[in-house]
């Protein structure tokens, strides 16, 4: 029986939760296809900083590294560790190190969930640069704490950066419905998103069947409120990509619902998958955290590992789940209910 190795990072609040009840449903699909998980969990986390000085050990990367996936609950409790120390100790790290350049989240309405917009043609792709841009960490402050303070956070383009993740559009826009928008603020930014733009029309030479358009960032936030049916696989940086999808989970009906997968393309190390959301302090301990979209994650690792068969049975009872109006109402239903449902789903 074939086995992968996956590693298992909880991390804070919710993100324990809704990792346990990924784990289940994964436990019981491989187990129903003929594979199995064999998983090992890591308690990296901002509890594990508060003891240990760090949020993972000093080879953490290197012992990620042996395996075949990831999945990741969520990083952060802002009450005992800054934000700023507990993201860029763990989560920010590993999408840099494995080079998971291309963060994929995709949003569109579930059955029987009616997101704010009440539409039914929700479905868009959001492809989100996840390595440089506006989070590579640049910048600094001097004369601290004075009046002459000043603080500059420099956002760093690459052309390969750039290249990689236009192309990788490119060709989710090919598989899907053709249409790809590219998304920058080049009216206002000159230097790195005219950069983009110009990469973006050369680049269309190559794919003459996708149709591509470039939006800013602002009237692209408008337009998925307004018209998102004229949209189909949108590309932007790091920064617009993560604001971005927090609105488009938004639209699905809620941040329990949106998905994500941090690949590396050219499997040269593990990819990780992990919801949209955060640990959700507000909600921790309530047991009401919506599982689904770490659900709807590890369907995305099936499939990134090959196990399509299976990835498309987790989706499934997903579906069946939301269809009979469970998971539906955010806040309404336990996590655990939901996560019974979908794996009674899946017989
Ligand atoms: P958040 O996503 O944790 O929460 C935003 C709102 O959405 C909250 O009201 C929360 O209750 C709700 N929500 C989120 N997930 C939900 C779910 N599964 N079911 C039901 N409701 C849900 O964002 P935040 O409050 O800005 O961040 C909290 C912490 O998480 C911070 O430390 C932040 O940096 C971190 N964070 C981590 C990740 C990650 O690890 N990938 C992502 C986002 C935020
Ligand atoms: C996300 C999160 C992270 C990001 C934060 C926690 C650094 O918001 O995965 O969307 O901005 O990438
Ligand atoms: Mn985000």
């Amino acid at each position: 029986m074939k086995t992968y190795r996956i590693a298992l990072l909880p991390g804070d609040g919710i993100g324990r939760d809704v990792t346990e009840a990924a784990k289940a449903v994964l436990e019981k699909a491989a187990a129903r296809n003929g594979f199995s998980l064999a998983t090992t969990s890591y308690p990296w986390s901002c509890d594990y900083y508060l003891e240990n000085g760090s949020m993972m050990p000093d080879n953490g990367i290197e012992t990620l590294r042996s395996f075949d996936a990831i999945l990741l609950g969520a990083v952060g409790w802002p009450r005992k560790v800054p934000d700023s120390v507990s993201l860029h100790g763990l989560l920010l790290p590993i999408r840099k190190a494995f080079v998971q350049y291309a963060n994929i989240r995709p949003h569109r309405l579930l059955p029987g969930v009616q997101g704010p917009l009440r539409s039914e043609n929700f479905d868009i792709l959001c492809i989100r640069e996840n390595t440089e841009g506006e989070y590579s960490g640049a910048g600094g402050r001097v004369h601290q704490g004075t009046d002459s303070e000043v603080a500059v956070e420099t956002s760093i383009f690459t052309r390969q950066g750039v290249e990689r993740i236009l192309r990788f559009g490119f060709e989710q826009a090919r598989a899907r419905r053709g249409k790809l928008a590219s998304v920058t603020k080049s009216n206002a930014q000159r230097y790195s998103m005219v950069f983009w733009d110009e990469i973006t029309q050369r680049l269309s030479q190559d794919y003459p069947d996708v149709e591509v358009t470039s939006y800013h960032i602002d009237a692209m936030a408008a337009r998925m409120v307004m018209a998102p049916d004229s949209l189909d696989v949108v590309v932007a940086s790091n920064l617009f990509g993560d604001i971005l999808t927090d609105l488009g989970a938004a639209i699905q009906g809620g941040l329990g619902f949106a998905a994500s997968a941090n690949i590396n393309p050219d499997r040269s190390a593990p990819s990780m998958f992990e919801p949209v959301h955060g640990s959700a302090p507000d909600i921790a301990h309530l047991g009401i955290a919506n599982p689904i979209a770490a659900i709807w994650s590890g369907a995305m690792m099936l499939e990134h590992l090959g196990e399509t068969g299976a990835a498309g049975k987790v989706m499934a009872a997903i579906e069946a789940t939301t269809a009979r109006g469970i998971g539906a109402n955010p806040g309404r239903d336990k996590t655990d209910a939901i996560t019974a449902s979908v794996l009674s789903a899946l017989d």
